[in-house]
């Protein structure tokens, strides 16, 4: 109902200067590059709620038109969807409705392919994270980076839920925050005033699933060392991507300008794809480690003979398109998982579009803007599009 309501809206507000935006920005920037053809990706939406008009306009409109702008050229190009099915707020949700996980993401995987079906994106494939192909190339995936010792392990102190059984992820620990006092901050973030937080600030911190008072627990978990990558990153974006869009090129510049740390890819989960390994019961990958990755395995999908060109092949423009609360994702640590699978290419592009917020009735709001958009993105929340009390 609300996208026949805004449809109107969406052609004559969105469509229209994506278009040029498309054409000129994107594509013609990388034109004196020979491609011989272009693999197009679009976010893939957590399968826990529905898709919205801010998901289309931001990503899936400018990602189609794309698409079609270069079939209408006749040039060669697959444009790959699918439903993101893991992570923490899923089971929370599965949990609150007394159903399991997988009956939540049946029921929004189908919800959302539908809308995207009567919307009118053309996806060449859309699949989703809980498939067989997928779970597999994740887990060979994992295994690969485990096996050439890309990884490093680490033990660490985390809260544990007694009641329920469970670590807690920060999101879903909540108290008293140690700057404004507010009640009912998370444990990764006070939304009062905006400061960020990791859960031990908390002060009387609970469990948001029993309610009751969490305590420490050792837990081990894999990380990617980001900042061994940091070097060849810094030249990647900054010296050799200086065309990406100022949002894009200034999040990541200010990443890096930070200084990259080591981020765990497995999580204390029974939701997800299980880490590979011995040693690692109860635990599984890191949605944000397997969900890029479905990008390959729905490509693995359409086309399962084919596959590998799309992928590998350094003539083919690899293009990301994503909301903005993915930027860091897309372009730093997805890139490097490829790289250190190392038969990757890298994307050539990453276009994201400032964050759409449907506010009341019809108005749009854009999240806060400096010189190059806000910059305060939580990487661990499932909340992340809550990025800072401005926005
Ligand atoms: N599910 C994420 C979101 O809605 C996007 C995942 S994109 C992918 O913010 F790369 F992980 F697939
Ligand atoms: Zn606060």
């Amino acid at each position: 109902k609300n996208l026949e309501e805004y449809s109107y809206f969406a052609e004559t507000a969105i469509f229209v200067p994506l278009k040029a935006f498309i054409t000129k920005e994107i594509h013609n920037n990388t034109m004196e590059k020979k491609f011989k053809r272009t693999t197009v990706t679009s976010a893939l939406p957590y399968a826990n709620g529905p898709v919205h008009i801010g998901h289309l306009a931001g990503v899936y409109v400018p990602a189609d038109i794309y698409v079609r702008y270069l079939r209408l050229k006749k040039e060669d190009v697959i444009f790959i969807g699918g439903s993101d099915e893991h992570g923490v707020p899923i089971t929370i949700r599965a949990k609150k409705e007394g159903i399991t996980p997988q009956d939540v993401v049946d029921r929004y995987h189908t919800l959302i392919k539908k809308s995207f079906e009567e919307f009118g994106v053309s996806f060449d494939v859309y699949s989703r994270t809980t498939s067989k192909t997928h779970h597999d190339t994740a887990s060979d995936f994992f295994r690969k980076l485990y096996d050439k010792g890309e990884f490093i392990e680490k033990t660490s102190m985390q809260y544990y839920d007694e009641e329920a059984k469970t670590f807690l992820a920060d999101r879903y620990i909540t108290g008293e925050c140690p700057h404004c006092h507010a009640e009912g901050a998370y444990g990764d973030q006070c939304e009062k005033c905006g400061t960020s937080l990791s859960p031990t600030d908390l002060i009387n911190p609970k469990s948001a699933i029993s309610g009751s008072q969490p305590v420490m627990r050792e837990t081990k978990h894999w990380y990617l060392p980001l900042d061994k990558h940091e070097e060849w990153l810094r030249q990647w974006i900054l010296e050799d991507h200086k065309e990406w869009r100022p949002n894009v090129y200034g999040q990541c510049k200010s990443w890096l300008d930070m200084g990259l740390q080591p981020r765990a890819v497995s999580r204390d989960l029974d939701w997800g794809i299980p880490v590979p390994v011995e040693g690692a019961e109860g635990k599984v990958l890191y949605v944000w480690f397997d969900a890029p990755i479905g990008y390959i395995s729905n490509t693995k999908e359409l086309l399962p003979d084919t596959w590998e060109k799309w992928w590998k092949d350094p003539e083919t423009r690899l293009v990301h398109f994503i909301g903005k609360d993915n930027i860091v994702f897309h372009c730093i640590v997805f890139p490097a998982m490829l790289k250190a699978e190392g038969s990757y290419i890298l994307p050539d592009n990453v276009p994201s579009n400032e964050f759409l917020n449907l506010e009341g009735d019809k108005i749009f709001h854009f999240h806060a803007t400096g010189r190059y958009g806000c910059t305060s993105i939580s990487l661990t929340s499932p909340a992340s599009r809550m990025c800072c009390a401005t926005c």
